[in-house]
């Protein structure tokens, strides 16, 4: 098999490179990755010499070099998007070129190359916000409403992968996942931030009440999904990816500081987000059901996994951390915090 991996140079992206060679280590992998701030060639240091695996550096949202890169390719993988919801307030319209425009040559150019499967990764974040005290969980079926430009930008992707099934009959498959954690993610997210702050002496910063809850899942646990689902999903059908393990904001930073030893005079509650969704939560009943997938990995053990990590490669993380990273930390930390 040959792969089309879009933004396989970012965190899930090179987590799915990574599980996909130790599986399938016969298959080949193009990795299509515009290298943005989020993009970072050395999670695929032990792939690059492999020569089952080819780099193109190149924007989705560019045809030639997309129509290029799907020459003689089976399965479609796109990671490929702009993925923080806080930079997508400070400023949407890289949002809706890559994660709309983007997706859309994507599928056109996947329509014309004939491609056997067209795999598209998007977020739980689709559906909106749950009530704190709700029994409701999403599922496949829930009405998408989504809050932030992040969430909508994945939502009208979502609705365009979708349309292309109906309308030129591709042959898509869709996974919505809540969010993940684990090594190579960009220290922005809450958990990689908590944790290298932490390691560099600084505190952590809560929005709000911190009482704001998610489904933290594991990213090998979601590239195991995401495989199923490949190899095994019906298509033209969405599954729903969680781990049943609601917890809020503040509980996860109180673990990744007992984990680390420390007290709890490193957290500070800072200005809350524009438009945060309270609570998402993942009925994964479909995925369980018609494609047995179980994760593998529960909270707190992949949590001590994860912190140890960003431990150990301080190297992989302190570089990132460099100007234009500080100027987004002063803008989203400092300078709102003092409006
Ligand atoms: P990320 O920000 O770490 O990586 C995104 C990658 O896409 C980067 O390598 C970047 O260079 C590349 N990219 C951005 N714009 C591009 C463009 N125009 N053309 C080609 N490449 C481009 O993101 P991630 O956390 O790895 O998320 C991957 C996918 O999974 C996204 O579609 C995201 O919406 C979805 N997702 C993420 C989470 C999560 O918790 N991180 C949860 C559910 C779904
Ligand atoms: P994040 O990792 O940005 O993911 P998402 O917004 O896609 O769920 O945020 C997870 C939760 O943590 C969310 O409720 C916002 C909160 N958060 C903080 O309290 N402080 C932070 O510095 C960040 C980045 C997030």
């Amino acid at each position: 098999m040959k792969l089309l991996v879009t933004g396989g140079a970012g965190f899930i992206g090179s987590n799915f490179i990574h599980y996909w060679f130790r599986n399938y280590p016969k298959d080949h992998i193009i990795n299509l990755d515009k290298l943005t701030y989020a993009g970072n060639l050395e999670n695929l240091k032990e792939v690059e010499n492999n020569q089952n695996y080819t780099f193109i550096k190149g924007d989705i949202s560019d045809m030639n070099i997309v129509k290029k890169a799907l020459e003689g390719i089976d399965i479609v993988v796109n990671f490929a998007a702009e993925s923080h919801v806080d930079r997508s307030i400070l400023n949407p319209a890289p949002f809706v070129l890559t994660n709309v425009v983007g997706t859309q040559v994507l599928l056109d150019a996947s329509v014309e190359a004939k491609v056997k499967r067209f795999h598209h990764v998007s977020t739980d974040e689709v559906y909106g916000a749950l009530e704190l005290e709700s029994p409701k969980k999403f599922t496949e079926e829930t009405m998408y409403s989504p809050k932030s430009p992040y969430a909508a930008s994945k939502a009208a992707s979502d609705h365009l992968v979708r349309a292309y099934f109906h309308t030129y009959h591709l042959p898509i498959t869709i996974t919505n996942s809540s969010n993940n954690f684990g090594p190579y993610q960009f220290p922005e997210k809450l958990i990689s931030l908590a944790a290298t702050n932490l390691l560099e002496g600084k505190k952590v910063p809560v929005y709000g009440d911190g009482l704001y809850v998610r489904d933290w899942l594991y990213v090998e646990d979601h590239c195991a999904a995401i495989d199923l689902v490949i190899t095994k999903g019906k298509i033209g059908e969405t599954y729903c990816i969680g781990i049943d393990n609601d917890i809020s904001n503040i509980q996860v930073i109180k673990k990744i500081l007992e984990i680390l030893e420390m007290k709890e005079d490193k957290i500070e509650y800072v200005k809350d987000r524009p438009g945060h969704d309270r609570r998402y939560a993942i009925d994964a009943t479909k995925i369980k059901k018609e494609l047995r997938w179980k994760p593998k990995f529960d909270f707190v053990t992949a949590l001590h996994k994860t912190v140890t990590w960003y431990k150990e490669n301080k190297d992989w993380w302190q570089k990132l951390r460099d100007k234009n990273f500080e100027n987004y930390y002063q803008k989203q930390y400092i300078l709102r915090n003092e409006t």
